[in-house]
């Protein structure tokens, strides 16, 4: 089971020569990246490109997830950004039925969402993991406080210690409370950045404990490393290079199109690795998303026709994953008895092509990802493949992919705005 990329409708948009060289430079970014040493400048943050190196302390993990599953009626999951998205993205699209309700927690400041979450643990049997790399970050910071808070009022110390799993790097404060407190503590590797960390502990635990296979995800993202690293770059190469093409060429929004609302999730991810990695130095194309056929009735009318300044990438699933055939009802007279006997995994199929001929003869360039099905290794697979790409990507248009100084510049100033020592005013 594997990903396919079809870029071809894309590319007839884009500058031949633009495109072929932007593709041997995406290439040899590649090359260098997959060769990369302990002396290289971007070998601190690339900890992720070995998914077998990232997944540290699994076994921990597996246990822990089976106390987790056994003993809790709710999971709170604590953290943001890429703190928590790789995990949502998986649990949300598999939707494994069974095991503790998962609470996602440590991502607002919003009080009525600190209110539903307390609500959501009152009188449950609750573990918490939070996750935070170097736990500075106010929304995780502050909803462990509330949480522990709230816990303290029922468990003892020991009990507290059991229910708490800390999640972050060796060394960082939180590793030092895990010990203070005997909590269990899992590994934020130090050369992974939160965004880049869906193969480390960090999404690991949050996906065993909703009773996700995380062999089979790992699988998934070793095949992908490995193809990738069979082919110079593989699809990952030719997806960076056909979205700088198409920038190039004036093209400054991608939207990610999915017809599987369980995607959404997914979407966001997707987000948050390319606007973070790419949107510095007043660069990088706007990652958007449509959950259709809904947002057919709304932004689709912009797609077909509004200014041509955005590429779409439609994420094609293969299996649809249930079959829901109409049954006739010919006394009714509803105007629909062209949908009898018809499947709704064929009717959204046809929607689906239909939307795709429909853009691309509108003028958007269109890419198709296709996904054999929605399971743990094809999001292996995926994950994986869009975290080079989008490394690759970010190296074209000449930024660094890693870091996130505009969201640190926001943190400092609302550090300052609350007061906080050492951050001014
Ligand atoms: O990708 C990133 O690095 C960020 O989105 C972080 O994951 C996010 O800001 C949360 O950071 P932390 O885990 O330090 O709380």
């Amino acid at each position: 089971m594997n990903l396919n990329l079809d870029s071809d409708l894309a590319r007839r948009m884009a500058d031949p020569g633009e495109m072929a060289a932007a593709l041997a430079a995406a290439r040899a970014e590649y090359r260098r990246l997959a060769g990369l040493g302990s002396g290289d400048k971007d070998w601190p943050v690339t900890g992720w490109l070995r998914c077998a190196e990232a997944a540290e302390q699994l076994d921990v993990i597996k246990a822990k997830a089976a106390e987790i599953r056994e003993n809790a009626d709710v999971f709170v999951l604590v953290g943001v950004g890429g703190s928590n998205q790789a995990a949502r993205a998986l649990i949300e699209a598999v939707q494994k039925p069974g095991g503790p309700a998962i609470v996602y927690g440590g991502n607002t400041l919003s009080a009525h969402g600190v209110a539903r979450m307390l609500e959501a643990i009152e009188g449950k049997s609750v573990y918490i993991n939070v996750i935070a790399k170097n736990f500075e970050t106010l929304e995780p910071g502050s909803h462990y406080r509330v949480l522990r808070e709230a816990m303290a009022k029922r468990y003892s110390k020991e009990e507290m210690a059991r229910r708490v799993i800390l999640t972050g790097t060796v060394g960082s404060r939180l590793e030092q409370i895990a010990k203070e407190n005997g909590c269990t503590f899992l590994h934020f590797p130090r050369r992974v950045g939160g965004r880049y960390s869906a193969f480390t502990p960090v999404a690991l635990l949050p996906l065993a404990v909703a009773g996700l296979d995380v062999d089979a995800y790992l699988a998934g993202g070793l095949d992908m490393e490995r193809q990738l690293a069979a082919a110079e770059g593989g699809i990952a190469a030719e997806y960076a290079a056909v979205r700088y093409a198409l920038y190039r060429r004036g093209f400054q929004v991608e939207m990610l199109s999915a017809f599987e609302p369980r995607l959404y999730w997914a979407q966001q991810w997707w987000k948050q690795l390319f606007g973070e990695s790419e949107g510095k130095e007043k660069k990088g194309m706007l990652p958007a998303s449509m959950i259709n056929s809904e947002d057919l009735h709304s932004m689709g009318q912009y797609m077909q026709d509004g200014l041509r300044f955005m590429t779409e990438t439609f994420l094609v699933v293969d299996d649809p994953g249930a079959s829901v055939v109409i049954q006739p009802d010919p006394d009714f007279g509803d105007g629909f008895d062209y949908l009898d006997g018809m499947d709704f995994a064929n009717i959204n199929r046809a929607a689906e092509r239909a939307t795709i001929q429909a853009h691309a003869a509108g003028g958007v360039p269109c890419t198709m990802l296709r996904l054999p099905r929605i399971d743990e290794h094809t999001f292996g697979l995926l994950y994986y493949f869009f975290m080079v790409s989008c490394a690759l990507s970010g190296r074209l248009l000449g930024v660094d992919p890693f870091d996130q100084e505009g969201v640190e510049e926001y943190k400092r100033s609302m550090f300052a705005a609350l007061g906080k020592p050492g951050a001014g005013r």
